[in-house]
């Protein structure tokens, strides 16, 4: 490095506040000041600016129904379609212009204009209703990144059956309960799919999970491996590709929904054991993944856009195919791993398809910054114009490197707080109106009533630290969960509401302000850990641990991990007392991995002969952390049996 470069390597360590480039300014969609001033004085009717960003059917007559809290209706008697919105809306003006650019993982590519895509999601909605799939019917979707997932959605949508998306790296009894839980008898899945090269199946998987469904399930299996590869077919699977053939030319008129109508459910972790059925509404959750597209990724319809998220968690949902479809913008989608073949994936995906805005994770950053800037460097990434991240916090290092090596200090960077709750963004900078502090995810955007409030529900003033908590609703936020109306209240209202009339949602989330409003998200204060950007519940993973023949007890806690953010610490005590077993260690590993998947695969399974405990019996959960983590141990006071600690130390360190 010169002597120059190694001054603005200092330099850039050192600077914490970051002004957007004037030229992205001159351009933004966003770029007045006054927004959140004229948002606030103008709540909640500053949101018809998202409503308007949609066609509607019919209009609506009221933006904001309270009568009812914490179940808020937004945009009521208004009517709309979803899928109109992605595609048919766009037809006229922008049919031949590409919508979905699918890059495979072997390389072959697939590319669907406005019209193209129109016309398959059409067919396969007719083959849907051809199956019996009517109004309000929950599909299931467990697909991995084939173009398949995406034309399901917007198919189910356009007939009004709720879609619910589960990750394909979710094991079959994921399925299967998620499954049950929405009593969906219908399911779009796979044959299989490439990881690094190498086949993985995914339809044998999906039987032994249909295997534990209650109800009959008609099943429709997309073909990604061709020929050669012979899954298993069962009677219940229809071929997408028959379908589609059998279907060619057909036009489904998109269904009128009512605002309040569900478009779909996604299952997520939480404190307890049995995931969540997170429910969005159509017209409220179009409008917020449509507005924040705008206002926060500065989408226009002739950019490519890429977020490299998978389409099963719900940042897939609201930024590759609801929010960027709805502004007729080209939205990249990549099926495999950003490593493979090569380190130098993404950045080649860049450069050839001139990516304007990229949105990733931090998890991602920081296996980047690992592998060397050598890697960006050999690629023309000048086409980008604006960098964003999502899913976990972000150190400022990895922030600084992102703007640096990827956008070559010309690109703003949004860190974008938000949860599968939300439905979009909430917490983030206007990337042409504010400046950017690396750490910190910004201010709540213009409407959103963001605050960090003490333990007792008083707000924090600048300089401290507490929880988040929004004060308003958003057009975004849940409707419920599914059938669940109780666990939506106890889940995000019951902490913080007092029994007057102020509803305020708790998202779980501990957070930092600053002297300008500035927010830092400091992770989960529930039982939820963040493995790579993923949300994972400790009680599920200690459910399938404690199933295990030989395991006594168990307690799950997450640990810092240099990549992945937090990775899964498992402390074990065993039936016989044993403290050393590999057997049993491994027996452990494969059943977290077939109860959740592949992703909550524990990194440490520590054997111990007690579990610290409060002498009311619960485990101290907060010392195992420290202990993972390698921390000063907090106060072990109130421990009924302090002498355990040294001894779990000792196992941890032998590993
Ligand atoms: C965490 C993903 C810090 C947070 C969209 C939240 C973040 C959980 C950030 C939601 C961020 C997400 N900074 N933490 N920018 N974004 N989180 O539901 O703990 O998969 O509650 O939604 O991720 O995860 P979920």
């Amino acid at each position: 490095m010169s002597e120059q470069d190694t001054e603005l390597e200092t330099h850039l360590n050192e600077q914490e506040v970051f002004e957007p480039p004037q030229s992205f300014v001159d351009q933004a969609n966003v770029s007045d000041p006054s927004i959140y001033e004229a948002f606030e004085e103008n709540w909640p009717a500053c949101w018809e600016n998202a409503a308007g960003m949609l066609d509607w059917f019919e209009g609506y007559n009221q933006v904001l129904d309270e009568s009812n809290p914490p179940f808020y209706e937004w945009f009521t008697g208004g009517k709309l379609n979803a899928s109109y919105n992605c595609l048919d809306r766009h037809l006229d003006d922008r049919g031949d212009d590409v919508a979905i650019e699918w890059i495979g993982e072997l390389g072959e590519t697939r590319r669907y204009t406005y019209l193209d895509l129109h016309k398959e999601v059409n067919e396969f909605a007719a083959a849907l209703r051809g199956l019996g799939v009517e109004e309000d019917d929950v599909v299931t979707l467990y697909m991995p990144m084939v173009p398949e997932l995406p034309i399901a959605m917007l198919a189910c949508a356009r007939i009004g059956a709720p879609h619910s998306v589960v990750f394909a790296g979710f094991s079959a009894d994921a399925l299967a309960t998620r499954m049950n839980s929405a009593d969906s008898e219908y399911l779009v899945t796979c044959d299989g799919y490439y990881r690094r090269g190498e086949i993985i199946e995914h339809k044998e998987k999906t039987d032994e999970g249909v295997s534990g469904v209650d109800q009959n399930v008609t099943s429709i299996v997309v073909d990604r491996l061709g020929d050669e590869y012979d899954h298993s077919v069962q009677e219940r699977d229809h071929d997408y590709d028959a379908l589609i053939r059998n279907h060619t030319g057909a036009e489904v008129d998109p269904v009128a929904r009512g605002s309040e109508d569900m478009l779909f459910l996604m299952y997520t972790s939480g404190t307890t054991g049995e995931p969540k059925g997170v429910q969005h509404s159509t017209g409220g959750y179009l409008s917020w993944a449509a507005w924040t597209s705008h206002a926060v990724l500065d989408i226009k319809p002739e950019d490519t856009y890429w977020c490299s998220a998978d389409i099963g968690w719900i940042t897939g949902h609201s930024y590759i195919v609801y929010g960027p479809l709805a502004l007729g913008t080209t939205s990249v989608m990549y099926e495999g791993t950003p490593d493979y073949p090569e380190k130098d994936r993404l950045w080649e995906i860049v450069d050839t398809y001139d990516v304007n805005q990229l949105y990733t994770a931090p998890t991602a950053i920081r296996a980047f910054m690992k592998w060397g800037e050598q890697y960006p460097n050999e690629h023309d990434l000048s086409s980008l114009r604006l960098l964003g991240t999502v899913g976990e916090p972000i150190n400022p290092r990895a922030w600084k490197w992102y703007y640096k090596h990827i956008g070559d200090e010309s690109c703003p960077v949004v860190d974008t707080w938000w949860q599968t709750e939300t439905g979009g963004m909430m917490v983030t900078t206007l990337p042409g109106v504010r400046d950017m502090k690396p750490g910190s995810a910004g201010p709540p955007l213009p409407g959103v009533d963001a605050q960090v409030v003490d333990e007792s529900g008083e707000e924090v003033q600048s300089q401290g630290a507490g929880y988040l908590t929004v004060q308003q609703p958003w057009p975004g936020m849940l409707q419920t969960l599914y059938n669940n109306d109780e666990r939506y209240i106890e889940e995000y209202w019951a902490e913080y509401s007092d029994d007057q009339d102020k509803w305020v949602y708790f998202p779980e989330d501990g957070a930092k302000i600053d002297n300008d409003d500035y927010l830092t998200v400091l992770g989960r204060v529930d039982d939820v850990v963040n493995v790579s950007g993923h949300r994972l519940g400790t009680m599920e993973i200690e459910s399938a641990v404690v199933g295990v023949e030989g395991v006594a007890e168990a307690a799950v806690v997450g640990g810092h991990h240099e990549v992945k953010g937090e990775a899964v610490y498992t402390y074990v005590i065993t039936e016989d007392g044993q403290t050393d077993n590999e057997a049993l260690r491994e027996r452990i590993i494969t059943a977290v991995e077939d109860a959740i998947g592949p992703i909550a695969r524990p990194e440490q399974v520590i054997f111990t002969p007690e579990l610290p405990k409060t002498r009311s019996g619960k485990i101290m959960r907060r010392l195992l952390e420290d202990i993972a983590n390698g921390d000063e141990l907090g106060d072990t006071s109130t421990l009924r049996n302090p002498e355990v600690v040294n001894d779990i130390k000792v196992n941890a360190s032998d590993d």
